[in-house]
C-alpha cells in the first residue's frame, strides 16, 4: 500500500555493501507539503544548506519521486521521504525546524482568504502532529492565509498544552524580498544592499512596507511611495495573474523560505544579531499577532522590536492593516474554538 511506504535515500537502489553514512552535525528539518510548487524547490535549496544534516520530506502525494530526485544531490544532508498521514509521526519525530508550505494556492481573482476553508483544516492537522511528535520544534508557517493560519496553529498548540509563542513564526519574508527588489529598482542600486522592514501581516493592505525606515536611508516622493507600497502589497497577485491559473509564487517563495529558515537555524546555532521580519504572537500593537522585525535565537523569537517612527502615510496604512488583520486573526481563532 503506497501510504505504508517509507523511503530513505533510495536504499533499494544502492548496492548491498554500500557503506551507510550517518548524518553529520547540523539541524534536522522537515518540510510538510514537500511535493508542491513551493515544496520542491524549497526541498532542493534546503538539501544544499550546510546547516541541515537531515531533511524530511512529507506530503500526501508524490513524495517518492521528489525524495528520489533530491537524494541524488551530492550535498551533506541525509534525505528521507514520508507519504501520507500514517507517516507524519516518523516525518516529525526529532525535528528542530518544521517548514509548512502545504495547502492550495490562489488562482486569478482569489484572495488569500478564499483559501481559508481548505488550508485551515490542513494546517490544523499538521500542527496537531507537531504538538504530538516534535513540540519543541521551531515552526515556519507558509500556508495561506498566513494572517489566519498562524492563529490556528497557536490555538492548536495551546489546546495541546505545548504552545511556546517564540517557536511559531508566520513567514512574511517574501514581502521583504519583493520590497527589497522593487525599492532597489527605484533607487537604481543592488537589491542585496537594500533592507525594507515590512510589518503587519501577509495579505493585501495588511502588508505594510516601512519605506521611511529603508536601509540605506533613502527618501521617496509621494508618487514613489504610492507606487512601491501598492506594488509590494500586490506582488503576490502580480504572479498569480501572470501564471494565469497555474498557481502562485513558488520559486521566489522557496528562495524567501530558505532565507528565513536559514535565519532561524543561525539563531538556533547561537549566532548573535539575526534579525528578520515575521508574523508572530506579539504585543507591539493591541492585536494578538503582528509582523515586525524580530531577533532570532536559540529559542526562536528572542526579541520583538517596536514599529519605530512611522510617517503619516504609514500611520494611515497601519490603521487599515490592523482592521483587516483583526478580522483574519479572529477567523483563525474561531475555527479552532468553535
Ligand atoms: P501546491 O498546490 O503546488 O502545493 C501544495 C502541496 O501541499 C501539494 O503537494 C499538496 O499535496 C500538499 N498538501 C496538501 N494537503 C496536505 C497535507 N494535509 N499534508 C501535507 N501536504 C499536503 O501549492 P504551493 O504553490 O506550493 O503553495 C502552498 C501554500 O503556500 C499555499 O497555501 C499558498 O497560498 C502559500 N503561499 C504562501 C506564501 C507566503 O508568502 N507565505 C507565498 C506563496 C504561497
Amino acid at each position: 500500500h503506497p501510504t505504508n511506504f517509507q523511503m530513505e535515500e533510495s536504499s533499494s537502489l544502492r548496492p548491498a555493501n554500500c557503506r551507510s553514512k550517518g548524518a553529520g552535525p547540523g539541524f534536522k528539518v522537515a518540510i510538510l507539503g514537500a511535493a508542491g510548487g513551493i515544496g520542491q524547490p524549497l526541498s532542493m535549496l534546503m538539501k544544499m544548506n550546510p546547516l541541515v544534516s537531515v531533511l524530511h520530506l512529507y506530503d500526501v502525494v508524490n513524495t517518492l519521486g521528489v525524495m528520489a530526485d533530491i537524494s541524488h544531490m551530492d550535498t551533506g544532508a541525509v534525505v528521507r521521504g514520508f507519504l501520507g498521514q500514517q507517516q507524519l509521526e516518523n516525518a516529525l519525530t526529532g525535528m528542530d525546524l518544521v517548514i509548512i508550505p502545504a495547502g492550495v494556492p490562489r488562482k486569478p481573482g482569489m484572495t488569500r482568504d478564499d483559501l481559508f476553508n481548505i488550508n485551515a483544516g490542513i494546517v490544523k492537522t499538521l500542527c496537531e502532529g507537531i504538538a504530538k511528535y516534535c513540540p519543541k520544534a521551531i515552526v515556519n508557517l507558509i500556508s495561506n492565509p498566513v494572517n489566519s493560519t498562524v492563529p490556528i496553529a497557536a490555538e492548536v498548540f495551546r489546546k495541546s498544552g505545548t504552545y511556546d509563542p517564540r517557536r511559531l513564526l508566520g513567514v512574511t519574508m517574501l514581502d521583504v524580498v519583493r520590497a527589497n527588489t522593487f525599492v532597489a529598482e527605484v533607487l537604481n542600486i543592488d537589491p542585496r544592499e537594500v533592507n525594507v522592514p515590512v510589518i503587519g501581516g501577509h495579505a493585501g493592505v495588511t502588508i505594510l512596507p516601512l519605506l521611511s525606515q529603508v536601509k540605506p536611508p533613502s527618501t521617496f516622493t509621494r508618487e514613489e511611495t504610492e507606487y512601491l507600497t501598492t506594488r509590494i502589497q500586490n506582488g503576490g497577485t502580480e504572479v498569480v495573474e501572470a501564471k494565469a491559473g497555474a498557481g502562485s509564487a513558488t520559486l521566489s517563495m522557496a528562495y524567501a523560505a530558505v532565507k528565513f529558515a536559514e535565519a532561524c537555524l543561525r539563531g538556533l546555532s547561537g549566532d548573535a544579531g539575526v534579525i528578520e521580519c515575521a508574523f508572530v504572537d506579539s504585543q507591539v500593537t493591541e492585536l494578538p499577532f503582528f509582523a515586525t522585525k524580530v531577533r532570532l535565537g536559540r529559542n526562536g523569537v528572542e526579541e520583538i522590536f517596536p514599529l519605530g517612527p512611522l510617517n503619516e502615510y504609514e500611520r494611515a496604512g497601519l490603521e487599515k492593516a490592523k482592521e483587516e488583520l483583526a478580522a483574519s486573526i479572529q477567523k483563525g481563532v474561531a475555527f479552532i474554538r468553535k
